[in-house]
């Protein structure tokens, strides 16, 4: 993944994601409740188990956090996901909401941790993803 995060925003990235998990184990169960409950035309695309759902984006999540110092290692795998989300009937303008949640979702697990500079880092990490993922 091409990404123009600096050095500065790739350690918030890290230091939040693992403060983060130390915190709570239920982030992407959380995440996709108020996914499921904000945006019904989403869910509808969802069809497994929800646990088994935040672990899969968890997972994928945890992978890019930790690839981020050699990003070129976790392109192809990002750009099979987005193929396959176009599949599951993804489309591209879900992206942008799924984000906001998502960034806002693991916001809230951090409370105050959760400073504007590790905000900000957040949302220009899952813009390249998801335009990597689009592409
Ligand atoms: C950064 C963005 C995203 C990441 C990292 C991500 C990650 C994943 C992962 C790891 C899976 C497991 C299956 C697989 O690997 O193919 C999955 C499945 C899925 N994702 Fe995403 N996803 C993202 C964005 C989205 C968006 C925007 C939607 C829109 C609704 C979405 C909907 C789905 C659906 C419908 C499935 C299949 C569920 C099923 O089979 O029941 N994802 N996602």
């Amino acid at each position: 993944m091409e990404h123009n995060l600096t050095k500065e925003e790739i350690r918030l990235i890290q230091m939040s994601w693992n403060l983060m998990t130390l915190k709570s184990k239920t982030t992407g169960e959380k995440f996709y409740a108020n996914l499921f409950k904000k945006h019904t035309d989403m869910a509808e695309l969802f069809k497994g188990d929800i646990k088994e759902q935040s672990g899969a984006l968890m997972r994928m999540v945890k992978t890019v956090v930790e690839g981020l110092n050699n990003p070129q290692i976790i392109i192809p795998a990002l750009q099979e996901l987005g193929r396959r989300h176009r599949e599951y009937g993804v489309k591209d303008e879900y992206y942008k909401e799924f984000g906001n949640l998502l960034v806002e979702t693991i916001g809230s697990e951090l409370g105050s941790d959760f400073d504007v500079k590790t905000k900000a880092a957040w949302e220009k990490l899952y813009d390249t993803l998801g335009r990597v993922m689009k592409n």
